[in-house]
């Protein structure tokens, strides 16, 4: 069975946790696409450029344990305004959005360009403040002391880079559901992401 649940949203809105609780609950494969940015970040960091750098990707690069940095976030959203780097890691997503068994994509562009047909389609939001928190405590348990306002700062940076590019920019799609989380708890976002999903199996 093919089935896809297309799940795009800003840095730290909850989408993520979202994408893993559906995965788990619906014996679905889940692929957090931003990890592909990431990994090409890192490795433009480490010399290459970000073409070289995405064609080279194999899927060992996507476990680095140094990924989830502010730096390399901010590099991940650089490439990834690179058109090349973009079609570079098109055909590895597509894929795994139709596998069998039902897949779970998170991203920017899964709803519009990933998957444009996928049977569910969320866009997971939060204010800024949320999220810049919510980041800033995830990072401090990674021994990553970042202030308030830089890490407010370095997610709307990032936000206006990732909306504001001519490829694939990211936003929501014309048949997303938007679920703000600002005010929810992650069981909360979770069950309301279940319902949807739910509703679209039982239409199959
Ligand atoms: O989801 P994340 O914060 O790990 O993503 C890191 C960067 O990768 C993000 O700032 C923009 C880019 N990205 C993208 O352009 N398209 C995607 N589908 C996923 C991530």
């Amino acid at each position: 069975m093919r089935f896809c649940v297309a799940i795009d949203g800003p840095a730290a809105s909850g989408k993520g946790t979202i994408a893993r609780a559906l995965a788990r609950h619906f014996g679905f494969g889940h692929l957090d696409t931003g990890l592909l940015y990431r990994a090409t970040g890192r490795r433009v960091l480490d010399g290459l450029t970000p073409v070289e750098a995405a064609r080279a990707l194999r899927p060992e690069d996507l476990s680095r344990d140094d990924l989830r940095t502010a730096e390399v976030g901010q590099a991940a959203s650089r490439v990834a305004a690179v058109p090349e780097v973009r079609s570079a890691l098109l055909d590895f997503q597509r894929a795994f959005a139709a596998r069998d068994g039902g897949a779970v994509l998170d991203g920017r562009d899964i709803g519009t360009v990933i998957c444009p047909d996928a049977e569910v389609k969320l866009f997971v939001t939060a204010s800024d403040e949320i999220r810049a928190r919510r980041r800033m405590e995830e990072l401090a348990a990674a021994s990553q002391i970042i202030a308030f306002d830089d890490m407010l700062a370095d997610l709307r940076a990032r936000d206006r880079r990732d909306a504001g590019r001519a490829t694939a920019p990211m936003r929501a799609a014309d048949d997303a559901v938007t679920l703000d989380t600002t005010e929810m708890d992650i069981a909360t976002a979770t069950d309301a992401a279940v319902a949807q999903v739910a509703q679209a199996l039982t239409r199959r």
